[in-house]
């Protein structure tokens, strides 16, 4: 290991006052009538001025909820737009437009359509990690909190293709045993945690367990005591009698972690040449361009209403059959 591991300290003391630029957020948010949603890996002062932060099924459970006029979606694109699809008469803003995701980048609308047109019959199940395009050729959604429940519910003799996340894909189909067809498209920031950068640092923390998100590559998931989505993550910290934590997923769950588990140590998970991974997407929205969104009323998330209507469809059976 060639770099310091970064590790979290238990938290003690009250939190920081507020910033000048955080205060200002708060009183736009009122004239605006804004809700703010954001995803466990936003930057902390992101964090602590929304109104909830969570992994994409809670967000999505919010975004369709929202009593607002206008959602602040600090995330990924994707995300924002499926805000929009479940709640389309609210102004769904996003800081920065350029804020995608490479694994919703890895399976294109057009390339999913030719895949479909050649192998008919397919059942097709989208993780959410993927554009609204994509989601209206699809026939139910899922995110990582509710994948296995997502993937048992498709009837038996339907054959399921899984978009568009390999790994994911292939983590469910060894906790269901259910054989899917696999789109070839990864996250390339989970794709970087790997098995020889985990063993060095847990030679250095024996007492450490380890929490990974199930985008990471089989190798890594193997290693962990437990594989989940971000949400889950904040459960497993609560409930594990081990003191130290280290979390194999993009470093801003750690804000979320040492809020809501606040005695126990986390370590980032490493990758070869770093002993943390953002994703550079999630880390487009500053806390500048939170507060410009809601000053000027834009960027703001439009999707065509053909598309959205088709997009519609499997996410609300993704939400219903999540429920039930
Ligand atoms: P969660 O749904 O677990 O929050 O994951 C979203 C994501 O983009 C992971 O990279
Ligand atoms: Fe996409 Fe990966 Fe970033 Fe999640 S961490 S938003 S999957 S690029």
């Amino acid at each position: 290991m060639n770099y310091e591991p970064m590790v979290f300290a238990p938290r003690t003391g009250a939190p920081e006052p507020l910033s000048a630029i955080q205060e200002e957020i708060l009183a736009l948010k009122k004239q605006r009538n804004a809700v703010i949603l954001a995803h466990n890996y936003q930057i902390e002062p992101i964090q602590r001025v929304a109104d909830f932060v969570g992994d994409s099924l809670g967000l999505s459970y919010q975004a369709q909820s929202a009593q607002a006029d206008v959602i602040l979606f600090c995330g990924v694109h994707f995300m924002a737009e499926t805000a929009k699809i479940v709640n389309p008469t609210k102004t769904v803003l996003l800081p920065d437009l350029q804020a995608g995701c490479s694994l919703s980048d890895s399976c294109p609308a057009d390339k999913l359509a030719a895949y479909k047109a050649e192998h008919p019959g397919l059942y097709v199940v989208a993780y959410i990690n993927c554009s609204a395009g994509v989601k209206a050729l699809s026939d139910v959604i899922c995110t990582s909190g509710n994948a296995r429940r997502i993937v048992e519910r498709v009837p038996a003799d339907r054959e399921i293709l899984f978009v568009p996340d390999q790994n994911l894909g292939a983590w469910v189909q060894e906790k269901t045993g259910r054989k899917m067809r696999l789109w070839p498209g990864s996250c390339y920031a989970h794709v970087l945690f790997t098995v020889r950068a985990l063993e060095a640092l847990k030679a250095r923390f024996p007492a450490a367990v380890i929490v990974a998100h199930p985008e990471c590559v089989t190798a890594v998931r193997d290693m962990a005591d437990e594989v989940c989505s971000t949400e889950l993550m904040v459960k497993f910290c609560k409930t594990t009698p081990a003191s130290q934590i280290i979390v194999v997923t993009e470093s801003g769950m750690i804000h979320r972690l040492r809020r809501e588990v606040p005695d126990k140590t986390f370590i980032a998970g490493p990758t070869d040449t770093c002993a943390c991974n953002d994703c550079q997407y999630m880390k487009m929205n500053t806390i500048e361009k939170v507060r410009d969104a809601l000053l000027h009323m834009r960027p703001a998330i439009e999707v065509p209403e053909p598309v959205r209507q088709a997009a519609f469809v499997p996410i609300q059976r993704m939400l219903d059959w999540s429920r039930a």
